[in-house]
């Protein structure tokens, strides 16, 4: 299986301090990937060198082979690689399906040049409700679906920011701290979800979470970052037995 996101030695500078420090990974399709490390390590400075909001100074950023290292970052979600925000942003006075159907493509307000990357499903407002009815099924939240989304819990809303991202056409997801500030009984629902979107619909995710015992046990594979590098990857238990990393989570 090839690549679909490859991170080739990406340098992200503020002033003279590399936040990102020459950092290379690769992911695999339909594969959930964990990304981890302390406060201040470098993760969301690289989640944001991938999603186009910054251009590394050095190295590159390959989504399906194509080189997408300085392009705007609707183009990068046009592709199908979408990040979502460390704090959900839907449109609050909506409800749980009309914040579904204004994540189209067609409805974000860009040119309509851009119409030809909508997926295919798009053919009709009817595809598109019964795509968004899809969706919140598999996130569960169908329930919700007539509810304006400001009655929501904490981990709908992040649920439907992830059904958000997919209704705008997302198979690559990037959640920085997709979790904070819950409770781990939603955490766990939360990443139930994550991996029913993976085995249904193919998605791949990377999810960024500084707390290790959290997200572990859904990866396929973990990356552990320190000052801005990567210093170890593997399985969950391989890159948390590993001293880098305690080293790195202590502090010494
Ligand atoms: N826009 C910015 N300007 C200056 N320094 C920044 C900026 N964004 C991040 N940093 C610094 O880069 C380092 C990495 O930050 P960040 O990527 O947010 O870490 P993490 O997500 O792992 O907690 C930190 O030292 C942070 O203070
Ligand atoms: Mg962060």
């Amino acid at each position: 299986m090839s690549e679909i996101l490859k991170i080739d030695n990406v340098y992200k500078y503020f002033g003279k301090f590399a936040a990102n420090d020459g950092v290379s990974f690769g992911l695999k399709e339909g594969g959930i990937y964990l990304l981890v490390g302390p406060n201040g390590c470098g993760k969301s400075t690289l989640v944001n060198c991938i999603s186009g909001i910054f251009v590394p100074e050095e190295g590159h950023v390959y989504y399906r082979e194509a080189d997408i290292t300085s392009e705007d970052m609707y183009k990068i979600a046009r592709r199908g690689l979408v990040r979502t925000f460390q704090i959900a942003s839907p449109f609050l006075r909506l409800t749980t399906l009309e914040n579904m159907l204004v994540a189209l493509p067609e409805n974000a307000g860009e040119n309509i040049a851009l119409s030809m990357f909508k997926p295919t499903w798009v053919d009709s407002e009817i595809n598109a409700v019964r795509r968004a009815s899809e969706l919140l099924k598999v996130l569960g939240l169908k329930h919700v679906w007539n509810k304006p989304a400001n009655t929501l819990s904490g981990g709908e809303l992040k649920l439907l920011e992830i059904g958000r991202a997919l209704m705008s056409g997302a198979e690559t997801i990037l959640l920085d701290e997709p979790v904070g500030s819950i409770d781990p009984v939603l955490c766990h629902q939360i990443f139930a979800h994550v991996l029913r979107l993976r085995d249904e619909l193919g998605i791949t995710f990377l999810v960024i979470e500084h707390r290790l015992e959290v997200a572990a046990q859904y990866a396929d594979h973990v990356f552990a970052m320190d000052r801005g590098r990567l210093v170890t990857e593997g399985t969950a238990e391989e890159v948390f037995a590993d001293e880098r990393v305690i080293k790195a989570y202590l502090g010494e």
